[in-house]
């Protein structure tokens, strides 16, 4: 790699030909630099090769920087840890979107255009009734985003400003008035709507567990634990379901479409749906004593099985958030008095026993985000199926950030990558008879 200044260069040297190409190294702020290869197939008439983009830089960003050998997540410069202890859900929400940590006034203001796009069109809790009752809440979730565009038509031009900035404030809001319509679609009650006079995470609760019958008060420590797991679950650099939302963005589809792409990505167990994943895993070991008998079939390269909530493509150290999350458990089972939880004990013998464990060592398999918070979720009393739809509804505000952020970057193009070709090179056409 030749070194010329700030000009600083990679050299590909193609051996078939002898023929060299130089190619400008970027530098960000933090992290890694990058060979800009936008010119490579121009130059070379080669395309890069990385399924699964292990090596690949997508885009710009200054949201979220992760450093994944050092266990280091910051949004805007601000490290997690700190936003977890000292921050609250819609704060992180305007430090996403806007660059910078609000004064009273900004964060009063913000507060009100989010409370005050809390309600649903009426018209859409008919859309709900349209699912069987036993509908999978994120497959309603997928649904219920993608409606957004149906319903809110007034708020999906991208090129207008104003819209936009409705867009994102709507998603963030409403967000949980649909989560909380999917889980009570699921158990056969009334929906609840929300409140002008309860915090983010307050009302999410409220509409969650009050009834027509009956007021949930809120019990703050629950309030907090569950704007820490939204802080937690917020952003999170490129990952899959950004990346969907940004590779459906590039085709300048309305907010709510790519939001609803983010979502569908999110799902998998490999991703967002890890959290659900987790708890039916520990559930099926069930006892200490089967816990060699899982860490044998995970290390089992012939069996599909995976230790869910271990491992992660960018951290191979602890996940910073896993950390805050496992103290958290504590606190939040302590204060429900199910300090003993079993599945907590489980969890945290699991984890002892896989890092002392040389085939998770040596593979720098750490437990992640997902790990833990399903363990404080159903604590909660939020139902197994709804942990996904909590993760969605917390990595809204990252998704809208990062889509505002693209949308607003003069040099975004559609999002068109190309392949190694490995099929048929040319055949003509036979008759049927003939073949
Ligand atoms: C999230 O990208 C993000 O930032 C995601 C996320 C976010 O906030 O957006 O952090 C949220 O999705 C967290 C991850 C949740 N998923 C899980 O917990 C599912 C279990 N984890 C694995 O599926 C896996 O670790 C991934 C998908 C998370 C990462 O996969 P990679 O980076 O593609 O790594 P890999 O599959 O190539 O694994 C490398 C090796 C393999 O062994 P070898 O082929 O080299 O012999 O490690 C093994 C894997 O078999 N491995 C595991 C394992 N994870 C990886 N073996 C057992 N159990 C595991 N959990």
């Amino acid at each position: 790699m030749s070194k010329k200044g700030n000009g600083d260069t990679a050299t590909i040297i193609d051996n078939r030909t002898g023929e060299k190409h130089d190619f400008p190294i970027l530098t960000g702020s933090a992290g890694p630099d990058v060979i800009d290869v936008r010119k490579l197939y121009a130059q070379t008439g080669l395309f890069t090769y990385d399924p699964g983009f292990k090596s690949t830089a997508s885009c710009d960003s200054t949201i979220t920087f992760i450093d994944g050998e050092k266990g280091i997540l910051r949004h805007r410069g601000y490290a997690i840890e700190e936003l977890a202890e000292k921050s609250n859900f819609l704060e992180v929400c305007y430090l996403l979107l806007y660059g910078d940590l609000p004064n009273s006034e900004q964060m009063n203001e913000f507060d009100g255009y989010i409370t005050y796009h809390t309600l649903l069109h009426e018209q859409m809790y008919n859309f709900f009734k349209g699912f069987r009752r036993d509908s999978h809440p994120m497959a309603i979730m997928c649904g219920a985003a993608g409606a957004l565009s149906a319903f809110y038509h007034d708020s999906t031009d991208i090129n207008d400003p104003r819209c936009c900035e409705v867009a994102t404030h709507r998603l963030i809001a409403k967000m949980p008035t649909i989560a909380s319509v999917s889980y009570k679609y699921s158990v056969g009650q009334p929906f609840v709507y929300p409140r002008n006079d309860l915090s983010y995470s307050e009302n999410f609760l409220h509409m969650m567990f009050s009834t027509p019958c009956e007021e949930n008060g809120v019990n703050p420590v629950l309030a907090r634990a569950m704007d820490r797991l939204l802080i937690l679950h917020a952003d999170h650099e490129q990952n899959a379901s950004t990346s969907s939302v940004r590779l459906a963005s590039s085709s300048d589809a309305n907010p709510f479409a790519c939001i609803a792409a983010g979502i569908a990505s999110l799902w998998g167990p490999a991703h967002g749906g890890a959290n659900e994943a987790v708890l039916n895993m520990l559930l099926e070991i069930g006892t200490k004593d089967r816990i060699p008998e899982f860490i044998k079939r995970a290390k089992d390269r012939n069996d599909p099985f995976r230790l869910m909530g271990f491992g992660h493509r960018v951290y191979k150290n602890y996940d910073p958030r896993a950390k805050v999350l496992k103290e958290s458990c504590d606190e939040v089972l302590d204060e429900l008095g199910v300090k003993n939880d079993p599945l907590l004990g489980l969890a945290m013998e699991l984890e002892r026993i896989a890092l002392k464990d040389d085939y998770f060592i040596e593979k720098k398999l750490f437990p992640n985000v997902d790990f833990y918070s399903g363990i404080i979720y159903r604590a909660m009393g939020i139902p197994v199926s709804m942990f996904t739809v909590m993760f969605a509804m917390a990595r809204t505000a990252g998704w809208v950030a990062q889509w505002k952020e693209m949308i607003a970057d003069p040099t975004t193009t559609i999002g068109r990558p190309r392949q190694l070709y490995k099929g048929e090179v040319q055949r003509t056409y036979t008759p049927i008879g003939k073949r």
